[in-house]
């Protein structure tokens, strides 16, 4: 769509586009809207360290909207690539406003393998921005289609019809499976919709049911099958491919475990409490040893309403821990289908909020949502088998003083990835113990919340997994074993759990064991009435976030003690409250708001960032997290204006980002696109895949 320029209503944004507004980084207050209900503009839920916790049901604070005067940037003014088809991404970007923050001077040495590549600096284009000698395309983007005979994405002539059988809105979890010889399939999440950015003409307090059927069909997961450019690290998307799939709003999924058919997940469309139509916000996720695909559901909260009138206190306790909104929500669903208002259909709610199971390779098959592995605002499951052959996964709860999760499958995982491994291990997930982790510092009284190291040098100590739950045995003194899963935040809560600064994506190393922990941000550390810094969270009002390394006892995902410390305290290096691994900070590049995490072959460690509180677009960044270049990070790309860097795949050849929320700066809309990525011309943004690679053909870094 182009808009013609007297119709263009220049979004109001400021040098630093985003707020000083109710989230922690400078992410959009739009963003914050759309994607997690406004979570940090209300009180965070998690209040288990005050004494009237049970007796409080918090009015919703009222939206705020910070749109700051100060400069207007444009579409116009942003840096435009091509009008025409993605492939023109490819042509090298414009370098855009210089970010905040310097990029590093050069470090010792040609630096580690899979990290040679020139850092991208700081900045601020409308472009994905690589190192020299790499080169970029886009793989598929929101409103491409999967099937034949789908109209051509056109803005203004969307519907639900079409977009059930196109890519699906702001992709988030990424990864690339094997198929057979010559095709992959691309997997990805499809986290949430932002109506004006969609939809010209939208209006905020008067959806129409096109548009919200259309955003139904737009969240959800895509599969499409892929073919590998020979010449390049392009991805070709093979439309109409039989292992192709879009799962929406409307799609059955199965409730699997102990949960499946309790009184509390049934309801007047499915009175067994078996089957629930669509799964919401799915934010990252993981793949089983088996090949299986791991979604999670994060801030599934937000699309229900009117939880204020709900009277009794013990769900009233439960919709709050959760952050119910107490009125209506965003998107108004509940005007057009019962189940999205709790005051009618107190049950639907949930049935969201689980760790879903999908098995790409079965284009008959079911997902599951599997219940054992309990119920928050998930943001990912990543897999370690443990030594005597069962499987963990490591789970965060993203929001402000939550916590992180563990669960150890109490069978046997059948190895390998065939169709007769993922057979055997199809109930694998429905048995298990469920953990939740506590931190404890080994520097007492020398953490005061600046940042400052201990004279022990590190931010460390030790840790212990405490059992929650194990098949029908509850270890929550007053829960049942199905209320610990159903309500793990509030079971969490009795038994110690350390309060973290919004633990987002883990990732186990593939060499080492060691599990790593994005800590997103939480500038309600330390503020009036909330927990304050602790070793494990070392920063008050903090901003950029930290990441964490933990050990497991004799490198065992079975065993329930470990040892941690933390590899990164992000921010600008030059910045005294910043650590990076002990590494040089001249020579590293600037981070903030950790987010999703993936490893490379080589051991390194990929982190892409949500929210840059630095007044600089966000990215993806290496770290080393062995030997002597330890914490050495170094910014591979940045993505376009108001968008986050989501699903990171590392391979060999090529990177692999999707693109989430281009464009989504307050005061912009469809009508007056703050950013035309990746088309150009004026164009409203579209959340896409991006692929990475060599130009000379030579493997990624090295
Ligand atoms: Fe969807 Fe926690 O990011
Ligand atoms: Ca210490
Ligand atoms: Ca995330």
């Amino acid at each position: 769509m182009t808009i013609s320029p007297e119709r263009r209503l220049l979004p109001i944004v400021t040098d630093e586009e985003g707020s000083d507004g109710p989230c922690s980084s400078r992410r959009s207050a739009m963003t914050c809207r759309y994607r997690c209900g406004d979570a940090c503009g209300h009180d965070a839920p998690n209040t288990s360290d005050n004494p009237t916790f049970a007796e409080v049901m918090q009015d919703a604070i009222s939206r705020r909207t910070v749109v700051r005067a100060g400069a207007v940037i444009g579409a116009a003014a942003a840096i435009g690539l091509s009008n025409s088809a993605p492939a023109a991404a490819t042509r090298p970007a414009a370098p855009g406003a210089p970010g905040k923050g310097k990029p590093p001077t050069k470090g010792p040495g040609r630096g580690p393998l899979g990290l040679r590549f020139e850092p991208v600096a700081p900045n601020r284009a409308d472009a994905v921005v690589v190192p020299p000698g790499y080169a970029q395309d886009v793989v598929i983007r929101w409103g491409d289609p999967l099937f034949r005979d789908v109209p051509a994405f056109d803005p203004r002539r969307q519907s639900a019809a079409a977009q059930k059988r196109q890519f699906g809105f702001n992709c988030d979890f990424l990864e690339i499976l094997d198929h057979d010889r010559d095709v992959k399939l691309l997997v990805a999440n499809h986290e949430y919709t932002s109506e004006e950015l969609m939809y010209p003409g939208y209006d905020p307090a008067a959806p129409t049911r096109e548009q919200v059927e259309t955003s139904w069909a737009a969240h959800g997961l895509s599969v499409i099958a892929v073919r590998a450019a020979r010449r390049d690290g392009r991805y070709e998307p093979i439309v109409g491919h039989h292992m192709n799939r879009r799962f929406h709003t409307q799609t059955e999924f199965e409730l699997s475990g102990p949960v499946a058919g309790h009184p509390l997940v049934r309801t007047s469309a499915d009175p067994a409490g078996r089957t629930v139509l669509g799964t919401l916000n799915n934010c990252a996720g993981g793949i089983t040893p088996w090949g299986t695909w791991l979604t999670a559901e994060e801030n599934f909260n937000q699309y229900f309403a009117n939880a204020g009138r709900v009277t009794d206190p013990v769900q009233a306790q439960r919709l709050t821990r959760y952050g119910l909104p107490s009125g209506e929500t965003e998107r108004k669903w509940e005007r057009f289908d019962d189940r999205f208002d709790v005051a009618k259909e107190p049950n639907e709610p949930n049935r969201f909020g689980w760790i879903v199971e999908v098995d790409p390779h079965d284009p008959t098959s079911t997902p599951k949502k599997r219940t054992a592995l309990g119920r928050f605002k998930h943001e990912a499951a990543t897999p370690r088998v443990t030594k005597d052959g069962r499987v963990a996964f490591y789970m965060g709860d993203d929001e402000r003083f939550d916590y992180l999760y563990k669960f150890v499958s109490r069978d046997k995982v059948k190895r390998g990835t065939s169709a007769a491994a993922r057979r055997a291990n199809r109930d694998l997930l429905d048995h298990g113990t469920l953990y939740v982790a506590r931190f404890t510092g080994d520097s007492p009284g020398e953490i005061d919340g600046s940042g400052r190291l201990p004279a022990d040098g590190q931010f460390d100590g030790a840790g212990e997994w405490i059992p929650l739950v194990f098949g029908t045995r509850s270890y929550v003194p007053g829960m049942s074993a199905e209320e610990v899963l159903l309500f793990t935040r509030l079971a969490a809560d009795q038994v110690g759990a350390t309060r973290m600064d919004r633990p987002e994506d883990v990732e186990p190393s593939p060499r080492s064991g060691k599990v790593y922990v994005a800590l997103t941000n939480n500038t309600n550390r330390g503020a009036a009435g909330r927990a304050g810094a602790d070793e494990a969270n070392p920063r008050t009002n903090n901003k950029h976030g930290h990441v964490l390394e933990l050990t497991e006892d004799r490198n065992d995902a079975a065993r329930t003690r470990f040892t941690w410390n933390l590899l990164l305290v992000c921010g600008d290096p030059a910045d005294p409250s910043t650590y990076f691994g002990g590494f040089p900070k001249e020579h590293v590049s600037p981070i903030s708001c950790p987010d999703n995490v993936a490893f490379d072959p080589h051991g390194n460690l990929w982190i892409s960032t949500d929210g840059n509180a630095l007044g600089s677009n966000d990215g993806l960044f290496g770290v080393v997290v062995e030997g002597r270049d330890r914490g050495r990070t170094t910014q591979f790309l940045s993505v376009p204006r108001g968008a986050e860097t989501c699903g990171p795949v590392i391979r060999d050849d090529r990177v692999l980002v999707c693109v989430q929320h281009p464009g989504e700066i307050d005061g912009a809309s469809a009508d007056a696109p703050a950013s035309s990525w990746p088309d150009g011309g004026g164009s409203i943004p579209r959340p896409s895949v991006v692929t990475v690679w060599n130009t000379r053909g030579r493997k990624i870094g090295v």
